[in-house]
């Protein structure tokens, strides 16, 4: 049996260096860490992105946009050059393929780089691979290995326990320790039924994936409905607003406030100010 204790120095050349995997929205710049300038006084200086070697957790409502999240993340990576490992359970692989070389238009990527550095495994269309974590796992660390991925995307983890909720934190659990192994920055897209308190973490899957993962980024969609939605939000009846928030995470500090956002007609998501300025801006 290996070793189960070890000294705090024991860690320090393990211990990953803190910086941000940059998804291409303004998300990148709603982590950063806290450091002492020359002067010696605090500043926030802004991470870049998602913190290397987190595994977050993507959640919200359907519709909400976590795959165009995902997907928006995947190109943006791939097309800096990253090799990115996107399990797709829900979407089958050819529809990933188009949403991908979509977005990959409208971000104004290289298609031809972004298909070299994606590398796909389809769960949506095969049993095994969605019923079986350790055949998933097989084939995703024979992926890794092979293609030298440093991200990997499941989209959705939630879309591995359907209708065995109670494994449900096993088989995070699972995962998550998986993509620590591998030395993988990772992102877990979670459903929240729309029945659960849309606003809260918690409400995804249970209790079992906000716990386990370093951090959750919740989105959710309002569906402007009375007048009193009328007058807070300034927008017109019937339509919908979408909001992004970091809901925690155990690995840097972050921005607290509940976010605007857009899903543009080119499918990419644009985030555009506070909730709490957007509401006091007259439109
Ligand atoms: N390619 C696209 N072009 C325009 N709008 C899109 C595109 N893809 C998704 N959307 C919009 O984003 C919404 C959220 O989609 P999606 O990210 O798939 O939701 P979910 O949270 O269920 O994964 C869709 O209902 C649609 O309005
Ligand atoms: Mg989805």
């Amino acid at each position: 049996m290996g070793k189960r204790y070890f000294e705090l120095s024991d860690l320090k050349t393990e211990a990953p260096d803190l910086f941000g995997i940059p998804t291409g929205t303004k998300l990148d710049s709603m982590f950063f860490k806290i450091e002492k300038d020359s002067d010696g006084r605090y500043a926030k200086k802004p991470l870049g992105g998602i913190p290397h070697l987190s595994v977050m957790n993507l959640t919200g409502v359907p519709d909400s946009g976590k795959s165009v999240l995902a997907e928006q993340f995947a190109v943006h990576q791939a097309d800096k050059g990253y090799k990115v490992l996107f399990i797709t359970v829900e979407s089958p692989a050819s529809f990933l393929y188009s949403a991908l070389k979509q977005k990959s238009e409208a971000l104004n990527a290289d298609f031809s780089k972004v298909e070299r550095n994606i590398v796909v495994i389809d769960a949506s269309q095969d049993e095994e691979l969605r019923e079986n974590p350790k055949a998933l796992m097989d084939t995703m660390a024979y992926a890794i290995k092979e293609r030298k991925t440093s991200i990997t995307i499941i989209d959705s983890i939630t879309g591995l326990y359907e209708h065995k909720e109670v494994m449900a934190r096993q088989i995070v659990r699972q995962f998550f320790n998986f993509l620590k192994k591998f030395r993988q920055t990772g992102l877990f897209v979670s459903q929240k039924r729309s029945t659960q308190a849309s606003e809260s973490a918690e409400a995804a899957g249970g209790l079992a994936v906000a716990h386990i993962v370093d951090g959750t980024i919740v989105l959710d969609k309002k569906l402007i409905e009375s007048k009193w939605d009328v007058n807070l939000y300034n927008l017109p009846l019937g339509s919908v607003l979408r909001t992004i928030r970091i809901d925690g995470c155990r690995l840097t500090a972050h921005d607290s406030d509940t976010w605007v956002f857009e899903i543009t007609e080119l499918g990419t998501i644009k985030i555009i100010s506070p909730l709490k300025e957007y509401i006091g801006k007259g439109r």
